[in-house]
């Protein structure tokens, strides 16, 4: 009997979050900064490796594996990966594979990922204004964008928009969005921005948009009502009546869902964050690399999990951000 990851809080981990590149085509202005030095390459773990780690998490009781970066569809030989690690889900082992991905790619990967058994991805799209989509993503171009929304969906991938919700950027936007996502059959999820990485205190201040005054003014117009829906994600899910269509709110900065946590992160070189919010880590590239069995490194994770934090320190009431990250997004994947 293998004994379930659970944390010093009983909260049983069930959802790995992996980020197979610290690298993206886009610069996301509250993700990167415009000159990013990147990791070497030989840091990386392989794909080989890559597959191994996941493994032994799925054999620990991971039931959802979701790839992330970067932009997970940059990393040469990806969809190898999708393709072997698609036996968890043919065997019932895992319950989802999926991506968060800022939809560059999809154009050529959705056919794809859908055969490597991806349903449901995640797709960050923060503005439909062009002008605005290339002011914010610095290197990004809408059109191609908009290209891989219309693959993903003509390959059967359920696509669920994750919009980050700023204060004087997207604001005017917020029936706009939600009706390109009521026409075209996709959820949409806000997120509260959270102080990752410097980009100056006062930048991440006046971004700041709190989702209980969204979720306000979307009152305004629809009758909302609260769902118990839940994907095994911190979003919480309202139904918007007149549409019929689903909006997720993720939600922490206005309130915190530390509590149901049951997630950690692995970044591209094989370490594994347990929370978001806090600087702590664990390398499992060492254990994973140090021999052909998996003792070690299962016992590392554990080891790992039995540091998890009860939760992130992020606060903004006192006027400066609090509880900010070094590290920026990119590097663990949100
Ligand atoms: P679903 O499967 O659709 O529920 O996905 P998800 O919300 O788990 O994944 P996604 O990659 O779409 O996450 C959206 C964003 O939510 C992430 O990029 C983060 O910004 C934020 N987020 C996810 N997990 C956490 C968490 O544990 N803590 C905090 N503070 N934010 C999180
Ligand atoms: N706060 C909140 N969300 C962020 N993302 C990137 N940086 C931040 C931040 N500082 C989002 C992206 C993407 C996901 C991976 O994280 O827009 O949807
Ligand atoms: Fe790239 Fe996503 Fe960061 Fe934008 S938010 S720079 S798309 S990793």
């Amino acid at each position: 009997m293998i004994q379930p990851l659970v944390d010093p809080f009983q909260r049983a981990i069930s959802y790995l979050r992996v980020s197979v590149t610290d690298r993206c085509d886009f610069r996301c202005v509250y993700c990167m900064s415009e000159n990013m030095t990147f990791l070497p390459k030989k840091e990386l773990l392989s794909l080989e490796e890559l597959d191994r780690l996941c493994s032994a998490f799925v054999r620990l009781g991971v039931r959802k594996l979701r790839i992330t970066g970067g932009e997970p569809l940059v990393r040469r030989g990806i969809m190898t990966f999708f393709q072997t690690m698609s036996r968890h889900l043919d065997s019932g082992a895992l319950d989802e594979m999926t991506i968060t991905t800022n939809g560059s790619q999809l154009e050529k990967y959705a056919d794809d990922l859908y055969a490597a058994g991806l349903r449901r991805i995640n797709v960050s799209l923060d503005t439909l204004d062009e002008a605005k989509f290339a002011q914010i993503t610095r290197w990004g171009r809408l059109p191609q964008v908009l290209r891989g929304l219309d693959a993903a969906q003509r390959a059967g991938l359920k696509v669920k928009l994750n919009t980050v919700a700023l204060k004087g950027f997207n604001e005017e936007e917020l029936f706009t969005l939600t009706a390109f996502c009521a026409d075209r059959g996709m959820d949409l999820t806000f997120i509260e921005v959270m102080p990752m990485g410097d980009i100056g205190n006062e930048d991440r201040l006046s971004q700041y948009w709190a989702l209980t005054d969204l979720r306000a003014r979307l009152a305004e117009r629809f009758t909302v009502t609260d769902l118990p829906d839940r994907t095994g994600g911190p979003a919480r899910y309202v139904r918007l009546e007149e549409t019929g269509q689903k909006i997720g709110f993720i939600t922490p900065l206005t309130h915190n869902f530390c509590e149901s946590c049951n997630r950690v992160r692995v970044t591209c070189t094989g370490e594994i964050y347990t929370c978001l919010g806090q600087e702590g880590k664990s390398d499992l590239r060492a254990p994973l690399r140090a021999s052909e069995s998996d003792v070690q490194l299962e016992e590392a994770i554990r080891a790992a999990i039995a540091l998890k934090p009860r939760g992130h320190d992020f606060d903004y009431s006192r006027q400066r951000p609090d509880g900010q990250m070094s590290r920026h997004m990119s590097h663990t994947g949100g």
